[in-house]
């Protein structure tokens, strides 16, 4: 009988929840198994090594559930560890697998939004310190093609995996943030958000940034460049389950999970707690 593999998706928390849900919609033949290290979120604000360490451990977990693929669903673990276990990692634990990030994507679909070239990016401070966007988009495009405002936005995600999405609270520190970006670079007419849970507060971001500026976020980039991968690699096609099973895990609380996450998904979840090492 044949017994395919998962396709894995992890977060530090609830954000990759934003990429899975657009993933899902364009793939839902496929098996998923989403890990949330709710436990040791936010990665945003730890070290480069800790992050690395974290992100690992997650993936040889995922690993072990059955995954060939992994989807970081995290900016910071993509700006931060990324490349450290596709090159040494993988190798150690298993050459067939695979581990894709987000950032590529992303930067690869910037030349489709913006028409002025002045590209604000919204992320943790991980992230931004990581100046992984400038470089991927020179490494890309080259110097001069778009001029790129950074910001870090760290009391977004505590937000986020508070469950504030709309009160003043999570007014008054969306605001703040849009309005540094602007005072940055008043031309910005595209802007990245560059962290996974972000896109939980897209109806209050979209209060403060003007009309006719775009919101890049990366559910929908993400799931197309997942696609895409999937019909070039049919060695890694065609060993993935289809049965369209969707299992969830976190560190932490389970049913806390599973009460923010049915609300991010539009569905009832369930979710197990899983403990990483
Ligand atoms: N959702 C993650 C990201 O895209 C990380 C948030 C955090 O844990 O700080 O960067």
């Amino acid at each position: 009988m044949f017994k395919g593999g998962n396709i894995g998706v992890f977060d530090s928390g609830y954000g990759g929840l934003t990429i899975l849900k657009e993933i899902i919609r364009l793939l839902p033949q496929y098996n998923y198994v989403y890990l949330g290290d709710n436990a040791r979120a936010p990665y945003g604000t730890r070290s480069f090594e800790v992050v690395y360490q974290y992100a690992a451990e997650s993936v040889r977990k995922l690993f072990e559930m059955n995954c060939n693929l992994v989807i970081f669903a995290c900016n910071t673990a993509s700006a931060k560890a990324l490349r450290s276990i596709q090159q040494v990692d993988l190798l150690q634990l298993d050459a067939e697998k695979r581990v894709l990030g987000v950032i590529r994507p992303s930067v690869e679909a910037l030349s489709r939004f913006s028409r002025n070239g002045h590209i604000g990016v919204l992320a943790t401070r991980g992230t931004i310190a990581s100046c992984s966007y400038p470089l991927e988009v020179e490494k890309l495009y080259g110097a001069d093609r778009f001029k790129m405002t950074q910001l870090a936005c760290p009391m977004w995600v505590p937000l986020v995996e508070n469950n504030e999405f709309s009160g003043a609270g999570a007014e008054y520190f969306v605001r703040k943030s849009l309005e540094e970006l602007f005072a940055s670079d008043a031309e910005i007419d595209t802007i990245v958000l560059g962290c996974t849970h972000y896109p939980l507060l897209l109806p209050l971001i979209e209060r403060f940034v003007p009309a006719h500026v775009k919101i890049l976020s990366q559910g929908q980039i993400v799931s197309e460049s997942l696609a895409n991968y999937l019909l070039r690699h049919p060695e890694m096609e065609k060993n993935l389950a289809r049965e369209g099973k969707h299992d969830y895990y976190t560190t932490d609380n389970a049913a806390l999970f599973e009460h923010l996450g049915s609300v991010f998904m539009g569905h009832e979840i369930k979710c197990n707690r899983l403990q990483i090492c």
